[in-house]
């Protein structure tokens, strides 16, 4: 297959190309960055964000090569900073607009990557299963650009016949997201942190529990959606792909410290906001439809992406500087932190 991914110079992007590439696909990104990680695929450098002209061979007057399956990955990924700079959650909604037109243009099946944040931050729920998405509860602005991605997805394959995968990630760390300059995640900031003998804050405080997935699972998962979505067999499903199981903030930061050899210094501190504090994901749906069976538990993810991280950081040396936390990010966005009254 001739598979295009947009964000493919990203984390998931990148892991994903790689693996797709193994499988015997070719791949074609396209990122507003080079990839910086791999030169293993071509990557046409474009802003997806604009408001561009309708251009059926492409977007925005550049023809895309032949494509027989589009992985919508671009998009701002981070809820602090949407929280922060909310014209950032538009940008989202239209780069998903420009995607989505480039597919309907070429009757191209379209894989979408949401999020767990479109279920908000909301303990009415026994479980997480994909019908508990309430759309009127929109706990940050990066959830509505995601909720706003799903709303084009359906509509267009109501209006228009597109086939689809929606897939919602949760938490995916390991090789690939130690780039700290652009993006702060919790895991490869608190290997950074720790590593360098920094204290960590908890925000959410101790029972904080999210399901963080390994990427190779997540990216087990796309693949399997791809192909499924490619050969007709799983057509127009939203789907959870996670680990399937919560755990704490405190214990991954346990579990980096136990793998560094150091001792955690941790502050727990209230949920920024916009933050989910607790989420386990239901994986039925992913298991029946696509035999998905994630591998990685996080004791056994974290020493893998710690393994990484040591082995990138004594290539790259120059990146053990100071990175600023996220209350000073948060801070500086003009952000609050969530109260009682806010949850
Ligand atoms: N990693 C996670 O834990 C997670 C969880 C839930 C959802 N997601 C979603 O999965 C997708 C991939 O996530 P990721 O972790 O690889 O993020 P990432 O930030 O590493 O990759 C996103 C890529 O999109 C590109 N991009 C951003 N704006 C662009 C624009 N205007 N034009 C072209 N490219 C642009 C960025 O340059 C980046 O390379 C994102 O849509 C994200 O919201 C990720």
């Amino acid at each position: 297959m001739r598979v295009l991914i947009t964000g493919s110079s990203g984390q998931i992007g990148t892991n994903l190309a790689l693996r797709l590439l193994r499988e015997g696909h070719e791949v074609f990104g396209v990122d507003k960055r080079q990839n910086t990680w791999t030169d293993a695929f071509p990557t046409l450098l474009q802003d997806l964000a604009g408001h561009y002209a309708p251009f059926p061979g492409g977007i925005n007057g550049v023809e895309y090569p032949e494509t027989d399956l589009v992985v919508h990955l671009a998009a701002h990924a981070k809820v602090h900073q949407l929280v922060g700079e909310p014209h950032r959650a538009l940008e989202n909604a239209v780069m998903t607009f420009n995607v989505l037109e480039y597919a309907r243009h070429g009757s191209i099946p379209f894989v979408f990557s949401s999020s767990r944040e479109v279920y908000g931050d909301v303990h009415r729920f026994e479980g997480y299963d994909e019908t508990a998405a309430d759309f009127a509860y929109t706990e940050s602005t990066y959830s509505a650009s995601k909720i706003a991605g799903e709303a084009f997805v359906y509509s267009y394959a109501r209006c228009y016949g597109l086939r689809y995968l929606v897939f919602r990630f949760s938490n995916v760390y390991g090789r690939y997201d130690n780039d700290l300059r652009r993006m702060v995640r919790v895991i490869p900031l608190f290997i950074h942190s720790l590593a360098r003998g920094e204290p960590i804050t908890i925000y959410g405080g101790r029972d904080k529990t999210l399901d963080f997935t390994y990427v190779d699972d997540c990216v087990e998962g796309i693949t399997r959606g791809v192909e499924a979505l490619a050969a007709g067999k799983v057509v127009n499903e939203t789907i959870n792909l996670a680990y399937g199981e919560g755990n704490t903030l405190v214990h991954c930061a346990e579990r980096i410290a136990h793998e560094l050899g150091v001792e955690a210094d941790m502050t727990l501190a209230p949920s920024l906001l916009g933050e989910v504090t607790h989420y386990v994901a239901d994986l039925s749906k992913a298991r029946s439809l696509l035999g998905y069976d994630p591998q990685v538990p996080l004791d056994e993810g974290i020493a893998r992406a710690v393994e990484w991280f040591r082995d990138h950081r004594a290539r790259h040396p120059e990146e053990n500087v100071p990175v600023r936390a996220d209350h000073e990010r948060a801070q500086e966005l003009g952000q609050g932190w969530k109260t009682p009254a806010a949850l």
